[in-house]
């Protein structure tokens, strides 16, 4: 029988709640369908920082590195300053793991309800293939004369033609296997970043090349997003650079009825690889058993479809499409109309 090592990270807010529910799902998945989960917990995140000043040491990094997959609940911890649990912890797992790729679908359940009324489960469903590693997050730049009138902030966009190149490879790749409307766009800004899009585009289309049964297609990212409201139907694969990436699947969590819904994979697909809900620590329901674990349960699915078990995989969205259907009112947090571990519950007996 295969066994996974799962590396948990809880984290802060409600990211415990969440996993604790995803963890219900797939250990109730590995009994059905003959595998098992072997899980390591780190209590990474706000609460050990705050205890010890520790975020990630390089020990546990180093254990990371020897496991089959990561499974993230969330980072952020309101008392602590914004940009070092998530750059200390979030991002250089990213890095030092070089998860190159955010995949992150957007995909309109049926009984979800849906901001733009016109628009169903058939018109919202695309994936989004953000690179992970670069662009505008390396944290390369600086300040000059800092604190002074004459301070100059300067935040640099890094694109590498080997990340650049890796990344539209996966997302050509992905489009074939996933082979739906078989078209991938690339969303960027060739009108104004005509540096770092030119050579996106550049690459884009050259390998584009050795694909030629799928359509390529481009969007600047404003078009996109406007794209995404009006015509979601239009997009099948869509990869961006990692700043747009961010903007981009925050829209998109919206399109497929929130954050409580919205999974994504950071993918090092010669590597581990890490799965989280991408909605964040949510503060303000910690402890009341009231957050909508969906989304940490969908990205525990991607992480067994990842690990090779596309069955489970696939009977985990469809008990979490009937678990929406039968008995839940709504995405949003505090009305679903049943609680955090009941939905877990639902979802591990529709299995
Ligand atoms: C996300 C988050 C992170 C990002 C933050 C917390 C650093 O917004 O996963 O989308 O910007 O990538
Ligand atoms: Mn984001």
């Amino acid at each position: 029988m295969k066994n996974y090592k799962i590396a948990v990270i809880p984290g802060d807010g409600t990211g415990p709640e969440v996993i604790r529910e995803g963890r219900k799902v797939i250990d109730a998945a590995a009994k059905k369908f003959g595998f098992k989960l072997q899980y390591t917990d780190y209590d990474l995140g706000g609460v050990r920082y705050k205890r010890t000043g520790e975020i990630l040491p390089d020990s546990v990094l180093d254990e990371l590195r020897k496991v089959d997959a990561i499974y993230l609940g969330a980072i952020g911890d309101p008392e602590v300053k914004p940009g070092i649990l998530e750059k200390g912890l979030l991002l250089r797992l990213r890095f030092e793991l070089d998860q190159y790729i955010n995949l992150r679908p957007i995909k309109l359940y049926p009984g979800v309800d849906c901001p733009f009324k016109e628009k169903g489960p058939k018109d919202i469903d695309f994936v989004v293939v953000r690179e992970n590693t670069e662009g505008l997050y390396t944290g390369a730049g600086g300040f000059l004369k800092k604190g002074t009138k004459d301070e100059v902030a300067i935040q640099v966009s890094i694109n590498t033609r080997k990340g650049v190149e890796r990344c539209i490879r996966f997302a050509f790749e992905y489009c074939r296997k996933r082979n739906r409307k078989r078209k991938l766009t690339l969303c960027g800004k060739t009108n104004v970043l005509t540096f770092a899009f030119d050579l996106w585009e550049r690459v884009f289309y050259e390998v584009g090349k050795e694909y030629p049964e799928l359509k390529s297609d481009y969007a600047h990212v404003d078009a996109t997003t406007m794209w995404m409201v009006k015509n979601p139907e239009w997009f099948d694969v869509i990869v961006t650079d990692n700043m747009f990436g961010d903007i981009i699947t925050d829209l998109g969590a919206m399109l497929q009825g929130g954050m409580g819904v919205a999974a994504g994979g950071n993918l090092n697909p010669e590597g581990v690889s890490m799965f989280e809900p991408i909605g964040g620590s949510a503060p303000k329901y910690t402890g009341k058993n009231v957050i909508n674990p969906l989304a940490a349960i969908l990205a525990a699915a991607m992480m067994l479809g990842n690990l090779g078990e596309a069955k489970a995989a696939a009977a985990i969205e469809a008990a979490v499409v009937k678990t929406i259907q039968e008995d839940m009112n709504c995405m949003d947090a505090g009305k679903m109309g049943i609680s955090t571990s009941e939905v877990g519950d639902r979802v591990a007996k529709y299995l």
